[in-house]
C-alpha cells in the first residue's frame, strides 16, 4: 500500500468515525424528516385554526380564549401520540410563557426568523432546521392574520382584556399588527 492509499484509508476510518457524532444525515434522510415535520405543523394549524374561528362565530373572543388554551394542547398532544414527534407553538412575546417557553436554539430561531422577515422573506418561507445524532427539530414562523387581531392586536375589546388579564397576569401577545411574525411552530424527533 502506498502512503498515498495509506492517507485516503486514515480519511475514510476518521469520516467513519465523525460521521455518528456528527450526525450526519443522508440529504434523503434529512428531506423525508423535514417533509414529516412540515406536514405535522400544517396539520397542526389545519386543525386549530378552523377550531378557533368556529368559536368566535359561535361563542365570540372571550369563549374563542379556551380554544386556544385548551384545544391547542389537546390537538398537539393528538399529533405527538400519533407521530412521534414533539410539537409546542413559541413566541418572542408570549402569552402564557410556561406553554411557550424557549431554549437557546428557538430563541436564536426565532430571532432568526425576525431578521429575514424584515429583510423581506415573505413569513410562509421563513423555516430552519437542526440536526444531531439525538434528534432532529424544525421551526416554522406563525404570521399574525386578521382574525388573530382580536387577541392580538394593539385594541382589545375590554371585555376579552379583562379576560386575558385574569388568565394570563403575564400576556406580552398584545399590539401585533397584521403580517407580523407572532411565533413559531416547533416539531423534534428523537432518535
Ligand atoms: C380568541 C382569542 C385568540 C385568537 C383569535 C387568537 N389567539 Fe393566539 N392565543 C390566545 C390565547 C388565550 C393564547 C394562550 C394559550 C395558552 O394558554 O397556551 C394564545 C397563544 C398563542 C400562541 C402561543 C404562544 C404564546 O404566546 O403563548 C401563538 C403562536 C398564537 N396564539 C398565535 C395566534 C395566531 C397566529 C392567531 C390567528 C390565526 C391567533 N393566535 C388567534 C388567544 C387567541
Amino acid at each position: 500500500m502506498t502512503a498515498k492509499d495509506c492517507i485516503g484509508c486514515a480519511w475514510v476510518v476518521l469520516a467513519g468515525a465523525l460521521l455518528p457524532l456528527t450526525g450526519q444525515a443522508t440529504p434523503t434522510e434529512q428531506q423525508t424528516l423535514r417533509a414529516e415535520g412540515l406536514a405535522l405543523i400544517a396539520d397542526f394549524a389545519g386543525t386549530l385554526k378552523p377550531a378557533l374561528m368556529q368559536a368566535m362565530q359561535q361563542g365570540g373572543p372571550v369563549a374563542a380564549v379556551s380554544v386556544c388554551a385548551e384545544r391547542a394542547p389537546q390537538i398537539a398532544a393528538e399529533l405527538e401520540a400519533r407521530s412521534g414527534w414533539q410539537i409546542t407553538r413559541l413566541s418572542l412575546k408570549p402569552r402564557n410563557p410556561q406553554a411557550a417557553a424557549i431554549d437557546g436554539w428557538e430563541r436564536q430561531s426565532l430571532l432568526e426568523f425576525e431578521r429575514r422577515h424584515a429583510a423581506g422573506e415573505p413569513v410562509s418561507e421563513l423555516v430552519t432546521s437542526r440536526f444531531d445524532e439525538q434528534e432532529y427539530r424544525l421551526m416554522k414562523a406563525i404570521g399574525i392574520q386578521g382574525p388573530c387581531l382580536t387577541c392580538h392586536g394593539a385594541k382589545v375589546a375590554p371585555q376579552l382584556a379583562e379576560a386575558l388579564d385574569s388568565h394570563y397576569p403575564d400576556d406580552q401577545a398584545r399590539g401585533y399588527e397584521l403580517g407580523q411574525v407572532r411565533g413559531a411552530f416547533s416539531v423534534v424527533k428523537r432518535f
